[in-house]
């Protein structure tokens, strides 16, 4: 063959592979309709759809800060750029009022617009693809029948080729392996119900299951671990690093009440996500439990500690009240003991009970960790208070504690308190958890 000739066979190959690409990645507009009224849906449905949403979290994501509920418009942080949610209030115009239920359940499904263009997965289709017809026709009556906002999403900010939303066809061809949900006929119906919540609408491993360089979940290492805005999504099941292992009761307790006596309370992204299922039906949380607590958990790592340098001297940790009495701490402790006894011990050391008490933070996860993310996320930013409501409260430590100062005390609540091997990487790990405090306290102030 000529050159020539092997040129023009290349690029016939090349347009063939393309326009098959291209078929494959096309997707149709489906009609548009008149928004149906609100009569046309039962109130029923309504209700098992508003139940169904709150397990999704779609408020948490389609709401922005200090802006409408559903109205969308939440800058979402990617490794690749930011996404923001769309409005998915019943607006003609802005939303999706002419959404017919097959529009709503191709979203759902294929994660395909109504216009036929392929969605993020920062929209977790891959994990509400698993949702029954009845449970999406359910979430489409309840969205359906909320007031219509009218208000447009930002434009997405993200780099090409990223942003050519037909790229992502080739992402879901790699990654994407949509439902349906198939029940384990061996097991109980809890326990099917739980998995069918926790794998589908309730999309834990969105957070807690690790991902790949192109952002997709790594279906072999599910529950693993994983990180959200900045956070570590600690391990499930028989990865977790918790000292006393999670329980079913204890996790039944922690995802409705929102903490447990045993392992503390759910902070940064896991908060909203306890705060929608404490509104959610009680028996749909304990299957989500006791699917969680048939994942097993790790061998016990007992909490065998070693006496801290203050013990071994003999003496006695100071009692609540740090702030008032001479409460100056005994000389000649290592530098992080004396923070801890003067800024933490009053309220993690003084048996008050949570949720509004501190955790004995020997049992707290974010000490058995792999990374001291949450630790120093926590320790800069607080735990702010809620709306006009009692629950914990925890200043935060930024201003007060310096890079020295910060990393005696972690060292010393890592080794001492939790008897574990220091942090690898703790200077750089100081410095973003800084950069996290300081974009977090203006990007998503209250939420
Ligand atoms: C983790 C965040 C997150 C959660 C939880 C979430 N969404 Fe979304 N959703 C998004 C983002 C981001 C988009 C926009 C994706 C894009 O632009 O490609 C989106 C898009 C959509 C769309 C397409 C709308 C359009 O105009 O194209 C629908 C419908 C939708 N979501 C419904 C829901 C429902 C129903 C729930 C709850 C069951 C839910 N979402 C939960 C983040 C989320
Ligand atoms: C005014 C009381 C108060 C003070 C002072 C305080 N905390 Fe907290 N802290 C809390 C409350 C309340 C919580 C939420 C309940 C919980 O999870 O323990 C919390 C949560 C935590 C958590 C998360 C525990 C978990 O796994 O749920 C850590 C870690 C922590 N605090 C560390 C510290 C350290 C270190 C100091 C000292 C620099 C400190 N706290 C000072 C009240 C306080
Ligand atoms: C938006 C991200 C996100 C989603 C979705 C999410 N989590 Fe979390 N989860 C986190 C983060 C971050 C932490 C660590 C912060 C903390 O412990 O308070 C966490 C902590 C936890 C813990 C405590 C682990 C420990 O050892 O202390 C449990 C249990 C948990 N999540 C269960 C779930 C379940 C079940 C779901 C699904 C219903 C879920 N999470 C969905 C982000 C998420």
């Amino acid at each position: 063959m000529s050159f020539r000739r092997i040129l023009l066979f290349g690029c016939l190959l090349a347009m063939t592979a393309f326009a098959a690409a291209l078929v494959y990645a096309w997707r149709s507009a489906l009609a548009p309709i008149d928004p149906p009224s609100t009569a046309s849906f039962s109130d029923d449905e309504v209700r098992r759809g508003a139940a169904l949403a709150l397990i999704g979290d779609c408020r948490t994501c389609h709401t922005a800060p200090d802006a409408r509920t559903f109205a969308g418009g939440l800058a979402m942080p990617t490794p690749f750029g930011t996404i923001y949610s769309t409005n998915i209030t019943p607006d003609p115009e802005t939303g999706i009022g002419r959404w017919s239920l097959a529009a709503f359940t191709r979203a759902m499904r294929e994660g395909v617009d109504r216009e036929g263009r392929h969605l993020y997965p920062a929209f977790p289709y891959d994990h509400f693809s698993l949702t029954t017809d009845g449970d999406v026709k359910a979430l489409y009556a309840f969205l359906m029948t909320r007031d219509a906002v009218v208000a447009h999403a930002p434009a997405n900010d993200l780099p090409f080729p990223i942003n050519i939303r037909l790229v992502l066809a080739g992402w879901k061809l790699l990654f994407f392996h949509p439902g349906p949900f198939v029940a384990e006929p061996s097991r109980d119906a809890q326990w099917n119900r739980g998995r069918y919540l926790v794998e589908g609408l309730a999309h834990c491993g969105a957070c807690h299951t690790p991902r790949n360089l192109m952002g997709a979940e790594i279906g072999s290492r599910a529950f693993a671990g994983g990180e959200a805005e900045s956070w570590t999504a600690f391990p499930l099941g028989s990865h977790s690093p918790a000292r006393i292992p999670w329980t079913e009761a204890a996790l039944g307790h922690y995802l409705r009440a929102g903490w447990d006596a045993d392992h503390g309370a759910a902070l940064g992204p896991m908060r909203p996500v306890v705060e929608n299922l404490a509104e959610a039906p009680a028996d749909d949380v304990a299957a989500m439990a006791h699917y969680l607590a048939s994942l097993g958990h790790p061998v016990e790592k007992p909490l065998a500690l070693a006496p801290t340098p203050a013990e071994a001297a003999g003496l006695r940790p100071q009692s609540a009240g740090w702030q008032t009495a001479s409460a100056a701490p005994p000389a000649g402790l290592p530098p992080g003991q004396t923070i801890f006894d003067a800024a933490c011990r009053a309220c993690h050391a003084a048996g008050r009970p949570l949720p509004l008490g501190g955790v004995d933070l020997a049992v707290s996860s974010s000490l058995s960790a792999s990374s001291p993310q949450n630790l120093l996320n926590i320790l800069l930013q607080g735990v702010p208070a809620r709306d006009g409501e009692a629950g914990p409260i925890m200043p935060n430590f930024g201003g007060a504690l310096d890079d020295a100062a910060l990393s005696a005390l972690v060292g010393y609540l890592r080794q001492d308190l939790a008897g574990l091997a220091p942090w690898p990487g703790l200077a750089d790990a100081i410095a973003a958890a800084r950069r996290a405090a300081a974009s977090s306290s203006h990007a998503r102030a209250d939420r």
